[in-house]
């Protein structure tokens, strides 16, 4: 099977790597890829928010399977031109995928399908904000509607700071606040027949402690030993399997990953947000645990025979990331900073490197090219070894300024 990846972050690196280990790939290709992904796939300069370019791509390469990556293209609808061209595509249309791309869309697809999530109010003026602001009550929480790479969200308790991402913003949805824990439970579905993955749990503050900005995420950990044993049923019964439902019978079915990040509150669980693709670290976390040869099942997601699929086989393996970000993040990252220590990092065989922001210089040397530059995964027989490992392999890295939580998975380590 030849396979195409569209994307070049460290969620399409970990999806490379596990295609790569799978016999039935014959060839990989990438675009644009990065640096790290350019030494398991053919990488390609394509534009991969022009629907047209990649589909013309995935022909003359003859590709079986195209996977698209990441919410950009999706929610610009690069998977609706090679559908339409008969070409197998893992990855929402541009309709579908509204469920990433606006947060109002999201609610509405939810409460249509009464699925639990925030209670909140769509606002366009600063009078409606405070309006809502007022209703719910300190902490505040205020989201772009749009795609905002992680960053559209804010949370504080300052009003003042509340109204100000709303001015900014064209049109936000503010919602009441979710206390408890976060998880992230990825689904792979063909718009009918819905299969789980396993759940992560993301660090998405930038500071250990969960300080500072929110970001695109610093880390990730699966299993979650403290989760309920019931989780991943519930959420397929009152979450994933009525969102895909409601959308198939809009006439707007969803295939592809879809990502539920939820908020396990005092009250019940609830729906932080739907993503419209794999996550981004959670990915790493989650494929590294996966046994299940992964071609096959994207390929299944694409045509629509997810239900002749076996059930997933998992490790009985632990799994940790943790990113490594550019001074700066996520403000105002520095890049062109060359990266040392890739070799080391995977020395001992138990932790690699999955690039994010790296791209290669003239002399060949890896250099920072965004704010995520990198993450090093590793797994163990326990959260506490696959920590060991990856905390191991980001010792190695040398890049000037780098910055990294020191406490992916400790708490959960420590159970
Ligand atoms: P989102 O982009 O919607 O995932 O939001 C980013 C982060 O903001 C989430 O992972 C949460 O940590 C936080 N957040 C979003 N919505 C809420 C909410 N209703 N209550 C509490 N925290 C929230
Ligand atoms: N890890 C959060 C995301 O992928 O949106």
């Amino acid at each position: 099977m030849k396979v195409l990846v569209i994307g070049g972050g460290a969620r399409e690196h970990a999806l490379c790597r596990s295609l790569s280990q799978d016999p039935a790939v014959s060839e990989l290709h990438c675009a644009p890829g990065n640096a790290g992904i350019a030494q398991l796939a053919a990488v390609h300069p394509v534009d991969q928010l022009d629907g047209t370019a990649v589909t013309g791509l995935a022909r003359e390469l003859a590709a079986d399977l195209v996977v698209v990556g990441p919410e950009a293209p999706l929610v610009a609808g690069v998977a609706d031109p090679l559908r339409a061209a008969g070409i197998p595509v893992f990855g929402p249309s541009a309709e579908a995928a509204r469920l990433e791309g606006s947060k109002a869309f999201a609610k509405d697809v939810m409460a249509a399908a009464g699925v639990p999530t925030a209670r909140s109010y769509v606002c366009t003026t600063p009078e409606e904000a405070a309006e809502a602001l007022d209703a719910f009550g300190a902490p505040h929480v205020v989201k772009d509607d749009g795609l905002a790479a992680g960053k559209g969200v804010v949370v504080t308790a300052d009003r003042t700071a509340a109204l100000a991402h709303a001015a900014g913003c064209d049109r936000v949805v503010i919602e009441e606040y979710l206390d408890g824990p976060e998880v992230s439970l990825f689904a792979i579905t063909d718009g009918t027949t819905v299969l789980p993955l396993q759940p992560a749990q993301d660090f998405k503050r930038a500071l250990d402690g969960d300080a500072g900005p929110n970001t695109g995420g610093m880390g990730a950990y699966s299993p979650l030993p403290w989760a309920p044993p019931g989780l991943v049923q519930e959420v397929l019964d009152t979450v994933l399997q009525p969102t895909v439902d409601e959308l198939r019978r809009r006439g707007t079915p969803f295939s592809g990953l879809l990502y539920a990040g939820l908020a396990l509150t005092s009250r019940g669980t609830r729906v932080i947000e739907f993503n419209a693709r794999f996550g981004d670290p959670e990915t790493q976390v989650v494929l590294a645990r996966l046994r299940t040869p992964l071609a096959g099942v994207l390929l299944a997601a694409a045509n629509g025979t997810l239900a002749d699929l076996e059930p997933l086989r998992w490790s009985d393996e632990a799994a940790v990331t943790v990113v490594v970000a550019a001074e700066g993040y996520p403000a105002a990252p520095r890049t062109g900073d060359v990266i040392e220590g890739l070799a080391e990092a995977e020395a001992d065989g138990t932790a690699w490197v999955l690039h994010a922001g790296t791209r290669a210089d003239e002399q060949g040397r890896v250099v920072s090219a965004g704010g995520r530059v990198l993450s090093v995964t590793a797994t163990g027989k326990d959260l506490a070894q696959a920590r060991e490992r990856a905390y191991e392999g980001v010792a190695g890295i040398r890049l000037a300024g780098s910055q990294h939580r020191t406490d992916i998975a400790l708490k959960a380590a420590a159970r």
